[in-house]
């Protein structure tokens, strides 16, 4: 096979699996709108935006965690900015996103379950450290005293520092950083404007 076909070949299995990632999306969607949030991936433009957020703000050992990976858009971003798949655990709480993130990247860790206790999930399989979390949960639709636990939970697994970096098609910061015993300090970091809808980005870091 020649270069050129090859590259074809790929383009078309991307395609395919593209559409096919993006229908167990709507599926899942289908099946649990509330949990899902809107049924969109995040643009090639947002993703990468993201990757480079959460590896910048990545200061302690340990992998990079991602909550709510959906279909993958955000993973493959990290893997194509240099990540390997052993460097990234995605948490993702619908079975059938699951099987689609394992199929789609070889290697990389997928715990099936709620982000919402992050750290008994990340306790199970041996993670004590992580370097920085990423996160795309609908956590506009997640009582705030809850959001902010799991945070707390994410905080305490990167005692030299680290931030969550959290996006949302809000325009306000999606938790609240004063609503419970857990504070934080929460920073604007842009808007990527193409994405549809645009898209929030947020850094959050523990307050001292
Ligand atoms: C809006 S989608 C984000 C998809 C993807 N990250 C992207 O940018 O295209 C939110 C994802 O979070 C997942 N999710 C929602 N609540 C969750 C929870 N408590 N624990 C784990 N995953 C959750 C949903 O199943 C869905 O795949």
């Amino acid at each position: 096979m020649t270069m050129t076909e090859r590259t074809r070949a790929s383009r078309t299995l991307l395609r395919g699996s593209t559409w096919i990632s993006g229908f167990a999306f709507l599926r899942s969607w289908w099946r649990a709108p509330a949990a899902v949030g809107l049924p969109l991936t995040s643009s090639p433009w947002t993703a990468r935006r993201l990757a480079k957020a959460v590896l910048e703000a990545g200061r302690s050992d340990g992998p990079i965690v991602e909550l709510g990976a959906g279909t993958g858009a955000v993973t493959g971003a990290l893997l194509a900015l240099g990540c390997l798949p052993q460097d990234v655990v995605v948490v993702e709480r619908d079975a059938e996103l699951c099987r689609v993130l394992k199929k789609r990247f070889h290697g990389l860790q997928v715990l099936h379950g709620d982000a919402l206790h992050l750290g008994g999930l990340l306790r199970d399989v041996g993670i004590a450290s992580v370097r920085a979390v990423l996160s795309g949960l609908p956590m506009r639709a997640i009582p705030a005293e809850l959001a902010a636990r799991c945070y707390a939970q994410a905080f305490e697994l990167m005692p030299d520092g680290g931030a969550i970096i959290q996006y949302t098609y809000g325009l306000r910061a999606p938790v609240d950083p004063t609503a419970s015993e857990h504070r934080f300090k929460a920073s604007f970091v842009g808007r990527e404007w193409r994405n549809f809808p645009p898209m929030g980005i947020w850094k959050y870091r523990p307050l001292q």
